[in-house]
């Protein structure tokens, strides 16, 4: 069965999805502070040497992108708001001149007739409360509430939709366990307390988003993976079931009101020491959507090599099945399965599928590029999330992961994801025809 833009209901939200970091560029401009990417990317870590000190020159640039948008017809952008541009030392004072360019930004995308959707932290934390510990630090808590404070007063009067953090356990896990993204700490000391400061910083930026703005729509962003065990034996079921506690559950279930699943997966009783009275009320809040981002399935076997988890991935390279740039697998089922899954929570309020996209190797030629595969991947994600709404999941949105090939954190700008390529020695613009398809599907001209 075809189906339409109209089949998803007229209240559904379209849009795209950007963050600051990956785009912008312009790493020092107008007074803005360095951020933990800045330092990790200047310190060689990313595939290539690459760095983004001008990524997309989004910062200078940004009314090409916006008429891009525009022209696609896509009703809905997400962009997020840089901490160290706002916050040069992490604190007080503001920088005027970054709050000046968000203000441009707004401005223009209302123009438009684009609908802004701001995510405060997209994993650019200003150096300076990194050297102070950065998320391992509980004071990291009163710094992010009094930057989210200083951004809802700022652009609450325009913006009506905000995310509070994007995917807490990519950046403490890659972050703050494995050391492969900024700051590049390691061990599971740091995980954990970056873990709960961040859960706690989630719920107190939401109550602060609360109380500033009036009636704005606010949630925060997990990133999920469907989990499956490698075969039916008992050791494998039971690793694949830690495996999606700690990716599906861990950062979510406290915001729900719910406390850390410990007992499915007992590494984070190691978490019990870091609690305070009353942490358990404050991890809640009573988030508007939660916005669920996901790329791919993950197989899991027992594995006694793995500390803490005795789990390990299969990779996808390993299993005979299609594979993306990044080496996850395209498993289009996932997202119908992580929607069922997290609509099974008694409280979960509304999601709205605010990541989802394909790195390919793209290839520009006679103006065009040809990215079939992506235009796929798009299309069945769009089947399955259909086909998880029709049995009634309550999810009220998707966002395309991304407008334009950009910095795609250690893999640096090997990984294009876009909609619309970029040549990054020009900077020249060629949408894709998978941006193409985006755009006639949103104008009604095109089926899935
Ligand atoms: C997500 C990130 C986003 C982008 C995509 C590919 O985990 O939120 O910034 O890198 O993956």
């Amino acid at each position: 069965m075809d189906l339409n833009r109209t089949d998803f209901g007229s209240d559904f939200q379209w849009g795209v999805s950007t963050a600051a970091f990956q785009i912008e560029g312009a790493h020092d401009a107008d007074g803005k502070g360095l951020s933990i990417w800045d330092v990790f990317t200047d310190s060689r870590s990313i595939k290539g040497g690459h760095h983004a000190r001008i990524a997309c020159d989004f910062y200078n640039c940004h009314e090409r992108d916006l008429e891009l948008i525009k022209q696609l017809g896509i009703p809905n952008f997400r962009f997020s708001l840089s901490w160290p541009r706002i916050f040069p030392s992490g604190k007080r004072p503001v920088n005027l001149r970054g709050i000046a360019f968000y203000d441009r930004l707004i401005d223009n995308l209302l123009e438009q007739g684009i609908e802004p959707w701001v995510t405060l932290y997209h994993w650019d934390l200003p150096q300076l409360l990194e050297a102070k510990g950065g998320w391992t630090n509980r004071d990291v808590v009163e710094w992010f509430s009094d930057y989210a404070a200083i951004c809802a007063r700022h652009f609450g009067d325009r913006v009506p939709n905000w995310m509070v953090m994007n995917e807490p356990s990519v950046f403490t896990g890659a972050g703050y366990f494995l050391g492969i993204h900024a700051p590049g700490k390691r061990g599971l000391p740091n995980f954990l307390k970056a873990m709960h400061h961040a859960t706690l910083a989630t719920s107190a930026a939401g109550r602060v988003l609360r109380s500033e703005t009036k009636s704005a729509n606010i949630g925060t962003t997990i990133s999920c993976t469907h989990i499956e065990p490698k075969s039916a034996l008992m050791r494998d079921i039971a690793a694949a079931k830690r495996v999606d506690t700690l990716l599906n559950r861990s950062f979510l279930e406290p915001l729900l009101g719910m406390g850390y699943p410990m007992d499915d997966l007992p590494v984070l009783r190691k978490l019990l020491p870091l609690l305070s009275a009353g942490d358990e009320q404050k991890m809640a809040f009573d988030f508007d959507f939660i916005g669920l981002q996901c790329y791919t399935r993950e197989i899991v076997r027992h594995s006694i090599f793995t500390p803490y988890l005795k789990a390990a991935i299969v990779p996808a390279s390993k299993r005979k099945v299609s594979f993306t740039e990044m080496g996850w697998e395209v498993f289009p089922e996932s997202i119908y399965h992580l929607l069922t899954q997290f609509s099974t929570y008694r409280n979960m309020p509304k999601i709205i599928v605010t990541e989802n996209g394909a790195a390919f190797r793209d290839v520009v030629s006679d103006g065009k590029v040809a990215d079939t595969a992506r235009q796929s991947y798009l299309k069945e994600h769009l089947r399955q999330l259909h086909r998880a709404k029709s049995e009634g999941v309550k999810v009220d949105g998707y966002f395309v992961w991304t407008l334009t090939d950009n910095f795609e954190w250690a893999e640096g700008y090997n990984a294009r994801f876009g909609l619309v390529h970029v040549d990054f020695e020009t900077q020249k613009r060629t949408i894709k025809d998978s941006g193409k398809w985006y755009s006639a599907f949103l104008k009604g001209d095109a089926s899935l």
